[in-house]
């Protein structure tokens, strides 16, 4: 999390700085700040809370300068306040950091103890210390980088300056991603290629250890052994302009709005465009000695691999465990060399799972990813990494990459079905064109935009509100209840219905919303029993069906919501959509913050 961006530019720097960090706000958003240097002195703006404030500051006081470094925070040591946004300053030393300085506290004793304390609460201000004491007793701006470097122990994306040094910016990278971007006579560092995007696409990843010298004419990278290191600069694609909200009031609205076509764009990537679907998934991915899939995520990439577990296991036969991520390597996972190790991510960058992966890289068979950040450092350290394509994702809830993430478990869960004798080619054909009906389906649900806000308008007044699901419905209880609760602020829950009687039950009253997940499948009557018995207590239930489900149990509920009729397999697809409006709406009611919900951030880079 926190985002930092540098540039050693030709022209007036804060502008690039803010817009920069305008792309990376969805990393945090708790304070911002920038630091320049101009004629060889160097100044820092803080602001508290959103950039707004930083750019607000910025026209009061604004900050010259063709060098600077900018962040934007998600706090992790220390409240949001000025004093502990960044950049830090120890005499002519500023720092951006994301991540976290595992030692900080032994540190800072060790520096108090020479006379070097800090002001903040944060363990950024150790590594500005550190600088400047090393630069105290004579080091030059490399030299006690490098030394620096060595005494920090936890993951960070490092961005340096020094007064005086108007052609000078230090990065480095452990744990935490950085990007270096290169222009004509101007570099560029951040935290990832899109807050560069406007800038320049030519783009150098730092790898694991790495840190690098930046000047006008280009960088000098150094590996974790202090040793010189060519890392391949590579063009990328990211559209300038991927940050609008083309005429949405919010990304989540576009997002939501938008998977209809980025489904139908990914079965076309991944079944082909003609008549006679085919899988098309990359080679490599080989399920015919497989006798495990193991599935870490985390929030609602997790929730994803839960529904995958039952496509797993019902279409392919292939036992498959789920786990959430910061859990995973606690439990010392049995694996084998016949385990595939599957990580789900939007970003690529989610700590957790990122440290899940290198804890099985080298005892399963295979580590495969599902990312939508093919760059992402998830997808570079994966054997293998299949991208769900769903674009960039703004809104800090994910809501098209959760239904881009189920659609690229399912086409694989078809694959492991396919490689394994488990399926025939006629249901796979039908199987692979029951998922093509998915987007004209989305389409007819996003229609009921209106009637879910309505309800929604209902819902923004309860305290508490419970869904419930059964089967690969109960995942998407568990998604309904995630999304709800982060973007509204109402306090939700997902419960598998037959679980209900188990304890829940007894929060059921008038006031309590149940929304029911009930496509007409296999399990339908068993979930309609449970929602009965919470209609006996008076619990006021939301029924999500189709026409048949509507017409056979929706008397005597509170409400209804009639979705076009879906075969039952994919029907977590199609159901992500109402789930998702309803938590949208809710959160509209209520006047939160939807794009960026307070004490969230978009890529959890910290564990
Ligand atoms: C919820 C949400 C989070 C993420 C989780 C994992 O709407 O977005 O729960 O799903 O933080 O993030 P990624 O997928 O980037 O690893």
């Amino acid at each position: 999390m926190c985002g930092i961006v540098g540039v050693l530019g030709n022209h007036e720097v804060a502008p690039l700085l803010v817009e920069g960090l305008k792309r990376l706000e969805y990393r945090g958003y708790d304070s911002a700040g920038i630091a320049t240097i101009n004629n060889g002195v160097l100044d820092r703006r803080r602001a508290v809370g959103k950039l707004v404030n930083l750019s607000d500051l910025l026209v009061h006081e604004p900050l010259a300068g063709k060098s600077g470094i900018g962040h934007t925070r998600w706090a992790t040591h220390g409240a949001a306040t000025v004093l502990n946004a960044h950049p830090h300053r120890a005499g002519s030393v500023a720092v951006v950091h994301n991540g976290i300085i595992e030692n900080f506290r032994a540190l800072r004793e060790e520096l108090a103890a020479d006379g070097y304390i800090q002001e903040s609460e944060t363990d950024t201000e150790t590594v500005a210390l550190l600088l400047k004491r090393a630069m105290d007793g004579g080091s030059a701006p490399v030299e006690a980088t490098r030394a620096t470097l060595k005494r920090l122990d936890g993951a960070f994306a490092l961005c340096i300056l020094f007064e005086g040094e108007d052609d000078l910016m230090i990065c480095a990278r452990k744990g935490s991603p950085l990007a270096i971007g290169r222009g004509d006579g101007e570099m560029f560092v951040g935290s990832d290629a899109i807050a560069l995007a406007p800038m320049t696409d030519r783009i150098t990843y730092l790898e694991e250890g790495d840190w690098a010298v930046i000047t006008r004419k280009g960088a000098e990278i150094f590996d974790a052994e202090d040793r010189r290191a060519n890392r391949a600069e590579t063009v990328i694609q990211v559209g300038a302009t991927r940050v609008e909200k083309g005429g949405y009031k919010h990304f989540m609205a576009k997002e939501i709005a938008e998977q209809p076509v980025v489904l139908a764009d990914a079965l076309r990537h991944y079944t082909g465009s003609g008549a006679n679907p085919a899988l098309n998934l990359p080679e490599g991915l080989d399920f015919s000695q497989i006798d495990r899939v193991v599935m870490v995520a985390c929030g609602t990439a997790s929730y994803a691999t839960h529904v995958a577990k039952y496509w797993f296991e019902q279409i392919a036969g292939i036992p498959a465990e789920i786990d959430v991520a910061s859990e995973f390597r606690y439990r010392e996972p049995v694996l084998s060399d016949r385990s595939m190790a599957l990580f789900v991510s939007q970003s690529g960058e989610t700590a957790d799972t990122l440290a899940a992966l290198r804890h099985v890289k080298e005892r399963v068979a295979k580590v495969v990813s599902v990312v939508n950040v093919p760059t992402s450092s998830i997808a570079r350290e994966s054997d293998l990494a299949l991208p769900i394509l769903a674009g960039a994702e703004i809104g800090v809830a994910s809501t098209k990459a959760f239904s881009c993430q189920l659609l690229v478990l399912a086409l694989m869960a078809l694959k492991a079905a396919a490689d394994r004798g488990r399926i025939s080619a006629a249901d796979l054909a039908a199987h692979i064109a029951g998922l093509r009906n998915l987007p004209g389906l989305m389409n007819a649900a996003l229609s009921h935009s209106e009637q879910i806000a309505d309800i929604a308008n209902e819902l923004a007044k309860a305290t508490d509100i419970l869904f419930l699901g059964r089967g690969p419905m109960f995942p998407m209880a568990l998604e309904g209840a995630l999304k709800l609760k982060e973007i509204s602020y109402i306090h939700a829950e997902g419960y598998a219905s037959g679980e209900l009687k188990h304890g829940p039950i007894a929060l059921i009253d008038e006031k309590v919303p149940v929304i029911v997940l009930a496509p007409s499948d296999p399990l339908f009557d068993k979930t309609v029993s449970n929602m009965q018995e919470v209609m006996a207590r008076h619990g006021k239930v939301l029924l999500v069906s189709d026409a048949r489900g509507v017409h056979e149990a929706g008397e005597g509920t509170w409400a209804q919501l009639t979705l076009p009729e879906v075969d039952p397999v994919w029907a977590p697809i199609l159901y992500a959509v109402p789930v998702q409006l309803l938590a949208y709406h809710t959160a509209i009611a209520k006047g939160t913050d939807v794009d960026q919900p307070r004490n969230l951030a978009k890529s959890v880079t910290v564990e």
